[in-house]
């Protein structure tokens, strides 16, 4: 998965500017949420929930209220499914698509990858005043990130093929 590429096309993608509170700074930093759940997750699926980190909030066309924008990442993502996606099985592109089309919905979910996608947005709900609800929290990787208030290291865009989830520090 070449998750620049990926991250090019999804800019791409936005109406709303690059300083957008839903930009770039946020999916990046819901990539490094997603990462410490997925290794702290048993079985959820890092490489789509990088993906979900990177597509979720890319075809919002407002920064309020806006109850259709993960359905349209996921009708967008259709575009890539051959070339950019073209590595993802099957089961990975239904959970993604699932992950995007009801992240804004205000659920939890079972499901230990659509969990981490989820938990890893709401975990930046601070950086809009925002306290994050543990009721609404899925995972309980993410219940402990937000006891314990950290953060961790950033995510960074090398040119290697698949950046793997690091060690949580
Ligand atoms: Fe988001």
């Amino acid at each position: 998965m070449i998750y620049r590429e990926i991250l090019r096309w999804a800019v791409g993608q936005m109406t709303l500017g690059r300083h957008s509170i839903h930009g770039p700074c946020h999916w990046m930093q819901v990539w490094r949420n997603g990462r410490r759940i997925a290794k702290a997750t048993p079985g959820a699926d890092p490489c789509v929930v990088a993906l979900f980190a990177l597509f979720h909030d890319c075809r919002r066309v407002r920064e309020g209220r806006d109850p259709d924008h993960g359905r349209r990442a996921a009708d967008a993502i259709g575009q890539i499914r051959l070339t950019l996606l073209s590595d993802l099985e099957e089961r990975q592109f239904d959970l993604l698509l699932h992950a995007l089309v009801s992240h804004n919905d205000g659920q939890v979910s079972d499901d230990p990858t659509i969990g981490a996608c989820w938990d890893a947005d709401r975990l930046d709900l601070p950086r809009v005043g925002i306290r994050v609800s543990p009721a609404l929290l899925s995972t309980a990787a993410a219940r402990v990130i937000v006891q314990s208030g950290s953060r961790g290291p950033a995510v960074r865009l090398s040119r290697s093929p698949a950046p793997r989830p690091g060690p949580a520090r």
